[in-house]
């Protein structure tokens, strides 16, 4: 089957076309995966207007779509997905009400999907085939929205064990960013500047919640410190290449070592086979290496998409909704779909 996979949560466009073959392992095929990104839009505000986002994707939309079926020589898909939540309320409802007419109009089930197990279920695209090593899964989400630690029994079965009591992991990069004057998004001018850090021995931020013995998460402590630490200098050194590279650097550094901390200890104490990596914060280098040492350290699997699929797409949307779909439980009658900004994954 061909599934269409709609994604509008925040500031990107997404549309995929997946093809599924065979019933029970499914063989994955993606036949296309577009994005139109929002960002120049956002960066001379320094982040997402929900508003602005909503037009740019009621503008997208079907731009996109036209461009997706063209590359795949595709005329209707056999499903369409979209996602209803976690994310910005006009945003999510431009996505769900363009899926809705277009369901209709193809006459095609339309399956409402979770964006944080889109996230989740990305990791496992290349691997579905064979999951020996993979459940229980220790699942780390980190997004500009979300950063949760969830224990993955099974496709479908997840606990959330922990996630951020204020900011989110992406959300700290961002505001970070913005203090030392870098552009939107964070995440990846931070990684950029950070590259290009020389050590700098009296930068040292919190690590905060680092060693709690719960598996929650806390990052408005960290903007704070990093705001102080900035406004203490002089301006002529917080503008300078080194403190912004250093600043940068130790910023990474701290994220990762909370979000390092908490993952492995919850792999262990719940004695998971693997590790997965997914939220656009898995786009981070840093992450990603310090999750395979660990992961090869002990003698566990890691699934991490790669950096492209890591952040908001529409393949991760029509994944999901593939075995969503094969589950057979969700709303059947498109016209009861609603938004769920506050969506939270049982
Ligand atoms: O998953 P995503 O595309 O959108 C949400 O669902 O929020 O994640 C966006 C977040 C932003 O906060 C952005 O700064 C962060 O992912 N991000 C990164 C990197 N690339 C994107 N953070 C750290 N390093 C990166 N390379
Ligand atoms: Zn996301």
């Amino acid at each position: 089957m061909r599934i269409l996979g709609i994604e509008t949560s925040c500031d990107d466009t997404g549309i995929a076309v997946l093809e599924a073959k065979g019933e029970k392992t499914p063989r994955f095929q993606i036949l296309s995966n577009l994005i139109a990104s929002q960002i120049k839009v956002h960066q001379k505000y320094g982040g997402v207007y929900p508003m602005l986002a909503k037009r740019e994707h009621q503008k997208n939309l079907p731009i996109v779509l036209k461009k997706s079926l063209k590359t795949t020589n595709v005329k209707k898909a056999d499903a369409i997905a979209v996602t209803y939540g976690p994310g910005l309320a006009p945003c999510l409802w431009t996505g769900i009400n363009f899926a809705k007419d277009l369901a209709k109009a193809w006459d095609v089930p339309l399956i409402p999907v979770d964006h944080i197990e889109g996230h989740l279920l990305i990791g496992l695209l290349e691997t579905i085939q064979n999951t020996k090593n993979t459940f229980p899964a220790v699942a780390l989400i980190v997004s500009g929205g979300h950063t949760q630690l969830v224990l993955v029994k099974d496709i479908g079965e997840y606990k959330i064990i922990g996630e951020t009591r204020d900011d989110a992991a992406g959300e700290c990069f961002d505001k970070t960013a913005r203090i030392l004057g870098l552009p939107y998004p964070g995440g990846p001018a931070i990684a950029k500047e950070a590259e290009k850090a020389v050590p700098h021995s009296e930068l040292h931020l919190p690590r905060p919640m680092m060693h709690t013995k719960d598996y929650d998460f806390s990052f408005s402590g960290l903007k704070t410190a990093v705001l102080y630490n900035y406004q203490a200098r002089p301006k002529k050194e917080r503008e300078s290449k080194t403190y912004v590279r250093a600043m940068a650097a130790e910023i990474q550094q701290a994220i990762i070592d909370v979000l390092m901390k908490k993952t492995i200890r919850a792999a262990k104490e719940f004695s998971a086979k693997s590790i997965i990596l997914g939220g656009g914060v898995a786009a981070n280098l840093e992450l990603r290496a310090a999750i395979k040492k660990e992961c090869t350290a002990l003698g566990l699997t890691h699934l991490i998409p790669p950096p492209i699929l890591a952040t908001d797409n529409g393949l991760m949307i029509a994944l999901a909704g593939y075995f969503t779909y094969k589950t057979n439980v969700y709303e059947k009658n498109p016209d009861k779909i609603e938004a769920n900004p506050n969506l939270r994954m049982a």
